[in-house]
């Protein structure tokens, strides 16, 4: 049977490969890896970087550049966009499965950070079961998330004592605001500012490219260093064309 390893990379800091994932890496015939467009190639780079670097015999596996099918960012239903987009995704990952593997293959695709946060390779496979002509196993290797790399850029836990610690968008953050219930969130995906506006006294503790070498922390009173945050946001983007950046959000108390 057909095997397909989906592997976390880390969130951009290359010591945070597991040995697993060197292991993993080592096995397999053929590495797929999706391009976005020109904006984000340092990030098919540092795919293939991971590859170069750990793969002890460069002749063993092949590398094969997936372009992304274009998202559509504007539409006002999000869930159907993303949807479409898995099932087109879906289809490209089929054709791939059955061209490039031979029977008995290993494939692998590489999840920046951790397959399992806010990453589409496990429901695109799972659409591409659904399709129902390439027949695989799959493997999950976990990775380092951006989170516990974010977390340990501050020195800082999640959960304090024994405490929730909710995950969220930037989209969902901005739509909803920070849940009454629940004192620490994690926000991922914030396109833009989705803080403003919340109440300043809440601490804040920010990261962009965590664990590269363009590593941003700032951590304060959130109405001291929003507005620096947002400059910084602003003036990486324009520098690299690109940026990732998670925060987590946390009402004082024990
Ligand atoms: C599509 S999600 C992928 C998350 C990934 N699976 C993980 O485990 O971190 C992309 C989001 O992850 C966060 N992210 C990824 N890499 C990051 C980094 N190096 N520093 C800060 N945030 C990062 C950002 O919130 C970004 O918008």
């Amino acid at each position: 049977m057909t095997t397909i390893s989906v592997i976390g990379i880390g969130a951009g800091d290359p010591e945070h490969l597991t040995l697993q994932a060197v292991r993993v890496l080592n096995d397999v015939d053929v590495v797929f890896v999706t391009d976005k467009g020109a904006t984000t190639a340092e990030l098919v780079d540092a795919r293939v970087q991971v590859c170069q670097q750990v793969i002890t015999d460069q002749d063993e596996y092949r590398l094969v550049v997936v372009p992304d099918p274009p998202r559509d960012r504007r539409s006002p239903a999000y869930r159907e966009a993303v949807e479409d987009w898995r099932r087109e995704r879906a289809l490209v990952y089929d054709r791939l499965i059955r061209d490039e593997l031979a029977d008995g293959g290993h494939g692998a695709f590489l999840a920046w950070g951790d397959p399992a946060l806010y990453d589409s390779i496990l429901p695109v496979l799972d659409h591409v079961r659904q399709i129902g002509t390439a027949a695989f196993d799959v493997q999950v290797v976990p990775g380092v998330s951006s989170l516990s790399a974010l977390a340990a850029g501050h020195a800082t836990t999640w959960t304090r004592t024994g405490r929730p610690v909710q995950i969220t968008t930037g989209r969902l953050l901005a739509a909803h605001g920070l849940p009454a219930d629940v004192d620490d969130v994690a926000v991922m995906l914030d396109g833009g500012t989705a803080f403003d506006g919340l109440d300043p006294d809440l601490q804040v503790f920010w990261g962009a490219y965590v664990g590269t070498d363009h590593e941003l922390l700032v951590s304060g009173r959130l109405g001291d260093v929003a507005d620096r945050i947002t400059a910084l946001k602003a003036a990486a983007r324009e520098e690299h064309g690109w940026i990732m950046d998670s925060y987590l959000l946390r009402r004082a108390g024990p």
